[in-house]
């Protein structure tokens, strides 16, 4: 019998985005099963019979998965084109054919951490709330935050209306007009670590992503990528936060 899966479903199993990318690309009209173009949600298909197209190009299943962490500098996009031609993340990855996608987003004056993947499942696992991976961010920012704004953050603020998750925060080096805070989140909200430093009075200075679970940046230079393993993927879904093992 034919295998019968959801057309998001295969797309993100053939590496083209996340299931939730690739649900937006399907309703852009960017999607087409056997010459047609396809916007509505839910459609099964048969991979082994429909030919699929993304932005024109037939989208294969056979593919060799491929993990990349990224130290991305400031000053580039975690999207794979920009109309305003700013420089691109992937202008960063010289010799990888295969087409990987970032896993969630760093604003444009971020750097750090950043996992790139043809794996569209892995990616939504990193991506899904329930799964609750750890980000850890050092953020230089304006004054010093007081303890009960540090506890503030830990608890959860109101930020639009919707309280943020717990959330660990500590002071890492300080004087007396900035500080360097190390902030553990583990929801995706966009610009959530600005936000929430800018709720309890500390403007963000700038922001650096360390890690994704236990996996961080190490000695992985700005600008510079290196292949992950398996054990690395592992320690993505480590539940233990950054800041309880290096105090
Ligand atoms: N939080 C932010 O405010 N910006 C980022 O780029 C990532 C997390």
């Amino acid at each position: 019998m034919n295998k019968v899966v959801r057309l998001q479903k295969f797309l993100a199993g053939a590496g083209v985005a996340s299931r939730r990318k690739a649900e937006e690309y399907i309703a852009q009209g960017r999607v087409k099963v056997d010459g047609k173009v396809v916007t509505a949600m839910g459609l099964q298909i048969v991979p082994d019979k429909q030919k699929v197209f993304f932005d024109n190009k037939e989208v294969r299943t056979e593919k060799k998965t491929v993990y990349i962490l990224l130290n991305k500098p400031k000053g580039y996009v975690t999207t794979l084109s920009d109309p305003q031609g700013r420089p691109i993340v992937s202008s960063l990855l010289p010799g990888i054919k295969e087409r990987v996608f970032p896993v969630g987003r760093l604003d444009l004056d971020t750097e750090g951490a950043l996992l790139l993947t043809n794996d569209g499942e892995l990616a939504q696992r990193i991506l899904h709330p329930s799964n609750e991976v750890f980000k850890t961010y050092e953020a230089r920012v304006k004054g010093v935050p007081s303890p009960a704004s540090l506890r503030a953050l830990e608890k959860g603020i109101m930020l639009e209306e919707k309280k943020t998750a717990p959330a660990r925060a500590r002071i890492k080096r300080k004087n007396k007009q900035n500080s360097v805070i190390i902030i553990t989140i583990h929801e995706g909200r966009k610009r959530q670590v600005k936000k929430m430093l800018q709720a309890v009075g500390h403007p963000v200075q700038s922001l650096k992503r360390l890690a994704y679970g236990q996996l961080g940046l190490d000695n992985l230079e700005v600008g510079k990528f290196r292949f992950l393993h398996q054990n690395d993927i592992k320690k993505i879904f480590s539940k233990k936060s950054s800041l309880q093992t290096k105090k």
